[in-house]
């Protein structure tokens, strides 16, 4: 028996709304994101620079990839590494300059890809001028460029939000005796989006990017632009659970889409990062009709093993990972699309979260790519994981240099009396600077990221784990990297094609089809450390018969999948 049954064209439930022909060129792109800071140093100062990113261009474009995500590269103190914005129109001289900017769009485009830039616009840097006159005085006319609140009752906070990186999201300006809101740092003021001269303000230096070449943006928290007004000025007692997200911000997209992307032609490329945001309202975010963005970052899957707190993990439960997924997939299945992700600059490793970066570094490496780049949906590859980068466990705090990890320990330990040892393996599980160690280049000092001393020390495995070694081995990550995206490019099947989850309940095999038309494409995957016999309804019985397109093991057809074995068969 045939579990799999190919479909009719002529059944509704099945037909995509997207016919190859017609469908936005990012149904068939792969997006690579760079952390800049991280990437590649050219000046030997030990920070990354844009003359590092020309400098990898190569390594990107024979990956194979269409576009580019740069990680803020503006003016900042770096109090959260360029995600605190001192000048939206310039370059970080720790980074390069507007000259250099230029000549990596250039050599970018020359090679066919894209370059989307980082748009943080919820919030500025403390040290932008528009935060230095709006705190300046009460009647400062950029007063209302950010959200100004008095003291509460008894001088408290004016409401119970707490700010994403410890501690409250508001803090007391002493020159005017106002606290200002923060949904980050405290150097990270958060604009009021109410205030239509910020808008214009956003959308000018948006027009100013794209006409200079840009392809478009990558939107950070952008859903918390607008705000439940009835929550922000108090009453002090009200919860900081939830989103502060307003209903409000369908209409600040819409608003930004018209005055930033309508009159354009040419090829660009929006995707709003949205914590806490559900099904149905990404539905309305991506839904072409309605001109907001083209897709969005949702988090559910990436906080399923997060406890009460972020720095508790929670066994993997691949389960309840796959039923959130697929039910992703389904919900924009006829409207709106997704974005693939496991891991960025803010999440671990995905082989050390999802997979086992030990014994089956490489097959679970690959079993992780195969299957994220076969769901429906634009895949993000987050620098390092197309060699198979895992996480690092620095021996001490001292290691660690992301503010979200250095404020949680010192709150941790010092307010809420936890042990160092017990946070410091919280911060090793689920830190950001997981993500951010040097890219691993070669086997040279500090993995070839840079000739001086790097900001961050590089993972200590990098004599084996690195992007020289990976190409020169027979099992190479970045080569399966590779077949995934010349796959996307090639296959309709995989850019389109309706997905339907196999065996949700089955805790070791992850497993799908993916169908269009009448061709359709199944996964089989074992995410797990033992061997899994091949039986039951999922499995066709004609698999012999069926393609092998792609594998992470050598040879064909074995009747179990070994340890962290995924195949990709055409049936
Ligand atoms: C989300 C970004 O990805 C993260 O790195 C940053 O710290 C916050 N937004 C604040 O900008």
């Amino acid at each position: 028996m045939t579990a799999v049954e190919p479909r009719t064209p002529a059944d509704p439930a099945t037909t995509t709304e997207l016919a190859p022909a017609a469908a936005p060129w990012w149904t068939t792109a792969v997006v690579y994101q760079v952390y800049p800071r991280s990437f590649a140093d050219s000046d030997g100062d030990g920070i990354g620079d844009l003359g590092g990113v020309r400098a990898k261009l190569d390594h990107l474009a024979e990956l194979g990839v269409d576009a580019i995500w740069l990680s803020p590269v503006y003016p900042s103190p770096q109090h959260d590494n360029g995600y605190d914005i001192r000048d939206y129109q310039d370059i970080d001289p720790v980074f390069g300059s507007l000259e250099e900017f230029d000549a990596l769009l250039a050599e970018a485009h020359e090679r066919g890809i894209k370059i989307v830039m980082d748009l943080v616009v919820n919030h500025t840097s403390d040290e932008h001028p528009w935060f230095v006159e709006s705190r300046s005085s009460t009647d400062n006319p950029k007063r209302d460029w950010y959200w100004w609140r008095q003291p509460g009752a008894a001088g408290a906070e004016p409401n119970g939000w707490g700010s994403a990186f410890s501690g409250p999201a508001w803090t007391l300006d002493e020159t005017t005796g106002e606290y200002y809101l923060h949904l980050f740092a405290k150097q990270q003021p958060d604009l009021n989006w109410e205030n239509p001269e910020v808008r214009q303000a956003v959308y000018s230096m948006m027009n100013w990017w794209l006409d200079r070449g840009v392809d478009g943006f990558r939107m950070d928290v952008i859903n918390f632009i607008a705000k439940q007004l009835d929550l922000v000025s108090g009453p002090a007692a009200a919860s900081d659970e939830g989103s502060p997200m307003g209903a409000q911000i369908h209409d600040y997209l819409q608003e930004m889409h018209r005055e930033v992307f309508a009159g354009r032609t040419g090829a660009h490329l929006t995707v709003g990062e949205m914590p806490g945001v559900s099904i149905d309202d990404a539905v309305l975010f991506t839904d072409a009709a309605r001109a907001e963005v083209d897709m969005i970052f949702q988090f559910e899957h990436v906080s399923l093993d997060q406890g009460v707190h972020k720095f508790d993990p929670l066994p993997r439960n691949l389960v309840a990972l796959k039923r959130s997924l697929a039910r992703w997939q389904e919900g924009l299945a006829e409207t709106g699309w997704n974005s693939l992700y496991l891991n960025n600059h803010d999440q671990p490793r995905l082989v050390s979260r999802f997979g086992n970066d030990t014994e089956f570094r490489y097959e679970s490496a690959t079993l992780w790519a195969l299957v994220l780049h076969l769901h429906r949906g634009t895949p993000y590859i987050y620098q390092g994981e197309e060699i198979g980068m895992t996480n690092v466990r620095f021996e001490g705090i001292e290691d660690y240099r992301d503010i979200e990890s250095l404020n949680h320990y010192r709150e941790a330990v010092e307010q809420f009396d936890q042990s160092p040892a017990s946070v410091l393996a919280g911060v090793h599980a689920m830190g950001r600077d997981n993500a951010r160690t040097p890219m691993q280049w070669d086997a040279s000092a500090h993995a070839g990221f840079t000739t001086g001393t790097p900001w961050i020390a590089a993972n200590p495995n990098f004599p084996e784990i690195n992007v020289a070694a990976d190409r020169a081995a027979e099992r190479s990550v970045f080569r399966f990297y590779q077949q995934l995206i010349a796959l996307r490019h090639d296959d309709p099947v995989v850019a389109l094609g309706d997905f339907e989850l196999l065996e949700p309940e089955h805790e070791k095999l992850y497993a799908f089809t993916r169908t269009l038309d009448d061709r359709v494409l199944l996964v089989l995957a074992n995410a797990s450390d033992t061997p899994l016999t091949l039986q039951g309804e999922w499995v066709p019985d004609d698999i012999s018969g069926a393609e092998l397109l792609l594998g992470n093991y050598a040879g064909d057809g074995a009747a179990a999948l070994r340890p962290w074995e995924a195949r990709l068969y055409r049936l």
